[in-house]
């Protein structure tokens, strides 16, 4: 999602005369979206700005000011304390202001012009403010992509207990029906053809649509595959307990929603689930997954893991291995917990000792990792739909997405960026794929798709 903010944030500037650089130590103005989700992430935002600062300092000299903007999700939780600790920072934002990001870079260099008041010095906007940053957006311009990021859900109420996201990105709010197709309209327009919905917990998503009725993902999803020119569709994040009936439907009809879902479990021991809050537990998860399945045989997951929540024992970290070889998943992401602030696990007893993590850690990554590399050997001598995104790194390459979202490379001349081919695989990689092109293929994978993973 700061891949979206980011880029809409650039749209917003455009008109000012801003447009994206490539060399932070020399540009005007330079906007770091920041994570706050774990400890790591929110660590770098410090040292990446201790840096900038030798290059403001260098940059005063010769005469040539910078503005440095904070944004994002750490911004939104140290606020004030930001402009205490990095003075030189010029504006700290949060993530449902930015579309007011042209009035706080005037206030910026007015203050940096000594014409502004002392405490004007450094500009805060942390609100929450009343009206959707959504409705102040200028059309989209970043279409000259072949996939886009298309946010229609933000914010969570479900507050787990290790999770910053509902401190820093607020309650779940969702985007109106008409405005999402509209954006979508403007990035198919430019050339977009695969759309991934985003949301922090995107299948909550209850937009209202135009005849002032809640709509759900499911719903959305067939709205979506009905504009033409969409010919994939995915979402993410999604959380097990908003899968309904609609959505497993969708995912049963809708030619273009790709059969690939990243649904986080975060672990597989029903103790620890209740702990983190999660509203769910692993027979719950079993039961959805088979449901997904059953109603779209060759689904792939992903997934999100947790290991070292508070209180975790061993017996619990190994029933998240036994749901891993359960499940089997195609990728997953997987983190140490991570004590954060404000959150009710930060105060926990029993945190588990770091040594342990670690161990723990490289064990479910080693599980994980060896899945997925099965998962890619059994490609090998299917045909699969490819939907190229760039050019490869050879002349006469190109680079596409398989409908689980594998990078596949293929020699071709007769195709290009934007084109979807059935390729036949070849050969795997650690982490892409290889084949030729047998035929074009489709924005309708599923009807010509000649085979499927059984589950
Ligand atoms: N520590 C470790 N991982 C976390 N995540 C969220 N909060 C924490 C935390 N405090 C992980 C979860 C989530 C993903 C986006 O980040 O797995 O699904
Ligand atoms: Fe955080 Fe996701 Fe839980 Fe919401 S559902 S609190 S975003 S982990």
């Amino acid at each position: 999602m700061n891949v979206y903010d980011s880029a809409r944030m650039a749209e917003i500037l455009a008109p000012l005369g801003y447009a994206p650089g490539d060399d932070p130590e020399d540009a005007d103005m330079v906007i770091l979206n920041t994570c706050h989700i774990r400890e790591k992430a929110s660590d770098k935002v410090y040292s990446e700005l201790g840096r900038l600062r030798k290059a403001k300092a260098r940059r005063a000299e010769e005469g040539s000011p910078m503005v440095i903007a904070v944004a994002g999700c750490v911004a939104q939780a140290e606020g004030e304390e930001m402009l205490r600790r990095a003075p030189y920072v010029d504006i700290v934002l949060g993530p449902q202001t930015y579309h007011r990001l042209p009035e706080m870079v005037a206030r910026a260099h007015r203050a940096g012009d000594g014409a502004g008041a002392p405490d004007q010095r450094g500009v805060l906007d942390t609100e929450f403010p009343a009206d959707s940053k959504f409705d102040h957006l200028p059309d989209r311009q970043d279409a000259n992509a072949v996939s886009a990021f298309l946010s229609i859900q933000e914010g969570c109420d479900k507050f787990c207990t290790f999770c910053v996201v509902p401190y820093t990105r607020g309650a779940e709010f969702s985007r109106p029906v008409a405005q999402v197709l509209e954006e979508a309209r403007q990035l198919v327009d430019g050339g977009v053809r695969e759309l991934t919905l985003l949301g922090q917990n995107v299948n909550a998503y209850h937009g209202v649509d135009e005849a002032g009725q809640e709509a759900g993902l499911g719903t959305l999803v067939e709205r979506f595959a009905a504009l033409e020119g969409v010919a994939r569709i995915r979402y993410t994040t999604s959380h097990p307990r908003d899968v309904d009936d609609a959505l497993i439907a969708a995912h049963g009809n809708v030619d273009a929603l790709m059969p690939f879902l990243h649904l986080p479990v975060q672990s597989g021991s029903d103790r620890i689930l209740e702990a983190m809050n999660r509203g769910h537990d692993v027979a719950q998860y079993l039961d959805t997954v088979a449901r997904l399945r059953a109603a779209r045989p060759d689904l792939a997951l992903s997934c999100d893991f947790i290991v070292g929540f508070p209180g975790e024992s061993d017996a619990d970290f190994e029933a998240t291995l036994d749901l891993v070889r359960t499940v089997g998943f195609t990728m997953a992401y997987s983190f140490k917990y991570s004590s954060r602030p404000g959150t009710p696990a930060a105060g926990m007893p029993r945190q588990v000792p770091e040594d342990v993590k670690d161990e723990r850690l490289a064990r479910l990554q080693a599980l994980l990792e060896e899945q997925r590399q099965a998962f890619n050997a059994e490609t090998v001598g299917r045909t699969l739909d490819v939907l190229f995104e760039r050019p490869g790194r050879h002349p006469g390459q190109l680079v596409g997405r398989s409908p689980y979202n594998q990078a596949v490379h293929v020699a071709t001349t007769e195709h290009q960026v934007g084109d979807i081919a059935k390729v036949a695989i070849d050969s795997c990689k650690p982490h892409s794929l290889e084949g030729h092109i047998v035929g074009s293929g489709s924005a309708q994978p599923r009807e010509d798709s000649e085979e499927r993973l059984s589950a």
